[in-house]
């Protein structure tokens, strides 16, 4: 009962005009008593033979006639505002599900595959959808059509009314009582169908890969083997629910049989006139209708209950990294950054950062260095508070980051990620994704400053070319320097810039590093570094080593410590194939 009042009500701000639907629904149903009526009186008029008075008979079809062209009308209204509230009702719904989506942190798309995100909208938005169209149409309907011919049963013959109305009582309890395993059934083939969209959803985005490993038909058998199992779990659910149909009707047709052989034998004693027989017979078939409607009704509304949990479960997850109420905006004034303690996991038993203090001074150029899964990455996460460190604090000119809005923390952060994610539309518009409405000056500027410039003015559309999805239309290094152009378009006062461990040609390479110089300049920047030379480059070094920091200085400093900055270069000058081994660790190329 909880999850249909929550179906309705997701629906509030169209409640008015589903009204309305349900009220011309009536009014069809109330219309439809009346031809019965007049065809009994037709009849009783037709047994008067010779003396039946024929403009009485022309008045009566002409009734019908009306009825039927008022019905007719009707219905197209009901049908037309039908089809403005279920489109309405989508969006509402698939907005507030998007929204809520991005409202979420990082740790709940790590868990999800976004096609099982997308299949769960659209599953719950049809069946929502159709449930709340099925209200409209025959809830109402129901309601007042059967109360209405009950009411005009009963003034014919009490005894035909009282056994019409013992069915509604049977029908309801059984149908009620086959929906729990219905749903059950249901719910197994909703799980499965997801997995499959999901991995469905991911091979297309990774089409190469799967092609270049030959595993098509992989992909396609694990489809198929979900989707078997749908069409397996379909069968019992099916023939369940029929044969549970079957049985139901089967008390209606005993029902049915009772009422006919009252009908006719009350009628052959002379009980009714043969006019009232016809309409008694006639009305007793209409009711037929909202009885069939329960079922309808019945597996409508389970189905909208089964097929929309999924949603409303993805409702209900609240988001664990929320502005404070007290929240303030950051004000960066000198853009100092400090870690003090900073502990952190990703799924609360293996720790990844084990006690991280570090500084990076106003305007400082840091660069972290460690080997590869130490938490570099993990570091600029907490930064940007896609997630939370479980003890310790991070804080920029001497705020808390918890204590800020994160709308302004992460504004006043520019990040260049490790892989340049690029959404399609035209470079133009990747470009200025921080800002929609810069001017073509601004963004060639950031181009410029980026050396992509020059290879946009060699595309055929140049800034209006179209990159396809995540930038599938362009090479490796472009990608990453309209990525910096983005960055730097932001103007943030601190920079994060997780530099690209793959590894692009010394010409493309040597672009991207005079692109990120322009970027650092006048800001904060904390660099992962995967380059030596970028790591010669900055103010500051820290190595990573199990969760906490190593070692902190220059790279002077730190070019004889021994520790590991000293090793990679002292591996550097080696080359031998176990220095290049040890090398490739730390992901760091020349
Ligand atoms: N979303 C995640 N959920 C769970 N574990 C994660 C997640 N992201 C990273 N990890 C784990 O956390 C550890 C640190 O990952 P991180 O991405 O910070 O490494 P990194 O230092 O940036 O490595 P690289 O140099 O290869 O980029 C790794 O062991 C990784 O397996
Ligand atoms: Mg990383």
């Amino acid at each position: 009962m909880k999850d249909i009042v929550r179906l309705v009500a997701s629906a509030r701000s169209l409640w008015g005009m589903y009204g309305v639907i349900g009220c011309l629904t009536v009014i069809i149903s109330v219309m439809g008593l009346l031809t019965p009526m007049f065809s009994g009186w037709a009849i009783d008029e037709i047994r008067k033979g010779t003396d039946a008075r024929v403009s009485y008979m022309v008045w009566l079809a002409v009734g019908i006639f009306l009825l039927d062209i008022g019905a007719n009308v009707l219905n197209n209204i009901v049908g037309y505002l039908g089809d403005q509230m279920s489109v309405r009702l989508n969006k509402i719904l698939s907005m507030r599900y998007y929204e809520h989506l991005l409202s979420l942190p990082q740790r709940y798309f790590d868990r999800e595959l976004s096609g099982k995100i997308i299949a769960r909208l659209n599953r719950s938005i049809v069946q929502i959808t159709n449930f709340m169209q099925m209200l409209s149409n025959n809830f109402l309907q129901f309601i007042f059509g059967t109360v209405l011919s009950l009411a005009v049963v009963a003034y014919y013959s009490w005894q035909v009314a009282l056994m019409l109305l013992a069915l509604y009582p049977i029908y309801i309890f059984l149908t009620f009582r086959s929906s729990g395993r219905w749903q059950r059934y249901q719910a197994d083939k909703n799980k499965h169908t997801d997995i499959a969209l999901g991995r469905f959803t991911e091979s297309i985005g990774q089409i190469k890969v799967v092609k270049s490993f030959l595993q098509e038909r992989r992909e396609l058998r694990f489809y198929r083997r979900h989707a078997d199992k749908v069409v397996a779990i379909n069968q019992p659910q099916s023939q369940f629910w029929h044969v549970r149909d079957t049985q139901r009707r089967l008390i209606l047709n005993v029902i049915f049989f009772g009422v006919y052989l009252y009908i006719f034998v009350q009628g052959a004693h002379g009980e009714f006139t043969p006019g009232q027989a016809v309409a008694l017979i006639l009305y007793a078939m209409q009711i037929r209708m909202p009885i069939f409607t329960i079922s309808f009704l019945v597996e409508n509304t389970q189905r909208a209950i089964a097929d929309s949990k999924d949603y409303y479960e993805v409702m209900n997850v609240r988001p664990e990294i929320a502005d404070r109420p007290d929240a303030k905006q950051l004000r960066v004034t000198d853009g100092a950054v400090s870690f003090d303690g900073v502990a952190f996991s990703y799924d609360r038993t293996q720790s990844v950062i084990r006690g991280v203090s570090l500084e990076v001074p106003a305007g400082g150029k840091v660069a972290l260095v460690g080997e590869s899964g130490e938490g570099k990455t993990t570091l600029t996460n907490l930064l940007l508070r896609y997630y939370e460190p479980e003890k310790g604090v991070i804080s920029i000119d001497g705020q808390d980051i918890q204590s800020v809005t994160q709308a302004s923390l992460r504004r006043a952060i520019a990040v260049v990620f490790q892989e340049p994610a690029l959404f399609s539309g035209t470079i133009r518009e990747n470009i200025a994704y921080a800002n929609p409405t810069a001017s073509q000056k601004q963004v060639e500027s950031a181009a410029r400053a980026a050396n992509a410039h020059e290879f946009i003015r060699k595309l055929e559309n140049g800034y209006d070319t179209e990159i396809g999805e995540r930038g599938l239309r362009l090479s490796g290094g472009q990608k990453q320097r309209i990525a910096i152009a983005r960055a730097l378009l932001k103007d943030a006062p601190l920079l994060v810039l997780d530099e690209a461990t793959s590894s692009l040609d010394s010409k493309s390479e040597h672009m991207v590093q005079e692109a990120l110089k322009r970027l650092m300049k006048g800001r904060t920047t904390l660099i992962i570094a995967h380059r030596l030379s970028t790591i010669q480059s900055v103010d500051m070094v820290v190595t990573l080593r199990g969760g906490k920091v190593d070692e902190v200085g220059s790279p002077q400093e730190l070019a004889d410590s021994g520790g590991i900055y000293s090793q990679l270069l002292a591996l550097q000058r080696g080359h031998t194939d176990a220095d290049i081994k040890r090398l490739r660790k730390y992901d760091i190329a020349e």
